[in-house]
């Protein structure tokens, strides 16, 4: 039985508190948002206890703290990424509105009437709609990379694909859903010999897996703070310079401008152009503070414990009967979904939750996906730096009776 650092446990408060209520609690839904480990949690109450203010406006003490916190976690998330420039981090919301700026924005802007975007069904809603509705704006076409019967994009049919049109991709690296690792090598290399634009939804993978954006020649990436430790409505778009610079402004107001005029502005450089009005500035802060946590880690040490950790649990899961692993991949990361036989995803998460388990069930906002594999909805367990043996146990003892419970 694989044992991940316990230590590791003792960073993230919530643990202790429901162990003090006495209160069961095995969390096992970090794909939709990680827990936080105490050093996030003090950086944003230090700000708003101590230097709350706004940002790049007042002169005073606590103004100058917050303005350089702010910019510093800028150059946290540029060193963690591999960025060139610190001016290629532009703070958003989160994924869902990076991927709302670069439709807008980039393709609103750059694409013509007729353009092509290629995406995948396994896409998150996040970057699904928003291509769909900008390909309605300007009559662009979207078209879909194939998945193989198991959920795997098929990636030796990308030269089969007429790419005369295709001016940008947008994939996914790692499925929130199945947990499939998409080769994302594979994709940037076909498209950089096309000419074609790269978008990498790196929402789920960020956190473990080494992404040097300037080593896989991304020209966007993006990732949301609340999945990597950080703080809920903190998100990241990394784009190459060259391309920020040449995309308009998403919204417009204070903060994003150069010289205001009655009848007309001139914009900030990015990333400014892209941060109207008074940003995240606490959540910034607090994901610089979990870039540090992030940085402190062995992080390939925990991902190589957190893979074993995984097929521990994939074993465990096919134990209990009747219940079914959606999709089979070469590569997959800590993300589990599966259905058991004629009991809804719903009644199993609200079995498990009676257990103090969290798990997520529905469609995890993938429903192309879901259609490609015949289903509704599935339950989804998926797995942290913090997650333990025992809990894969309680998960698996806890489906077991819910299958008994329903078959009797
Ligand atoms: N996108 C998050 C998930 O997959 C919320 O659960």
């Amino acid at each position: 039985m694989p044992t991940l650092s316990t230590d590791i446990r003792s960073h993230f408060p919530i643990f202790a508190w429901h162990s003090r209520e006495k209160k069961p609690f095995y969390y096992l839904d970090n794909a939709a948002t990680t827990l936080k480990p105490l050093t996030v949690i003090d950086t944003v109450r230090d700000y708003y206890s101590k230097y709350s203010s706004n940002i790049h406006r007042g002169l005073y003490p606590i103004a100058v703290k917050a303005s350089n916190a702010y910019e510093d976690a800028r150059t946290k998330v540029q060193h963690f990424l591999n960025a060139a420039h610190p001016e290629e981090i532009v703070f958003t919301s989160g994924s869902t509105a990076s991927l709302n700026l670069l439709a807008s924005s980039w393709a609103g802007h750059m694409l013509q009437e007729g353009d092509e975007i290629l995406l995948s069904p396994m896409e998150h809603h996040a970057n699904l709609v928003p291509w769909q509705q900008i390909s309605a704006q300007k009559n662009l076409h979207l078209r879909f990379l194939p998945l193989d019967a198991e959920g795997n994009l098929q990636l030796d049919q990308l030269d089969s694909f007429d790419s005369s049109s295709i001016k940008l991709i947008s994939i996914v690296h790692i499925s929130n859903t199945l947990g499939h690792i998409n080769d994302i090598g594979t994709i940037i290399g076909w498209a950089k010999k096309r000419d074609i634009r790269v978008i990498v939804d790196a929402a789920q993978s960020v956190t473990l897996y080494p992404l040097d954006v300037q080593k896989l020649d991304m020209d966007f990436l993006v990732c949301s703070g609340h999945k990597m430790f950080g703080p809920t409505g903190i998100g990241i778009l990394y784009g190459k310079k060259e391309w920020l610079q040449a995309m308009p402004p998403y919204l417009s107001g204070g903060d994003m401008i150069k010289k205001v005029g009655l009848y007309e502005s001139t914009f900030a450089d990015p990333p400014h152009k892209f941060e109207a009005g008074t940003p995240p500035i606490a959540e910034a802060i607090g994901l610089g503070a979990a870039i540090d946590f992030l940085n402190y880690l062995d992080r390939p040490a925990l991902l190589n414990e957190l893979d074993q950790l995984t097929t521990y649990a994939m074993e465990q899961l096919r134990s209990v009967p009747d219940l079914e692993i959606l999709g089979k991949a070469p590569k997959r990361s800590h993300i589990i979904s599966f259905t058991m036989n004629g009991i809804h995803p719903h009644d199993i998460a609200t079995f498990l939750a009676q257990d103090g388990i969290a798990i997520r069930a529905g469609h995890h906002c993938t429903q192309p996906l879901m259609e490609h594999f015949g289903i509704g909805a599935s339950a989804r367990a998926s797995l942290s730096i913090y997650n333990t043996a025992e809990e894969i146990d309680a998960l698996a003892g806890a489906l077991q009776q819910i299958q008994s419970f329903f078959n009797s």
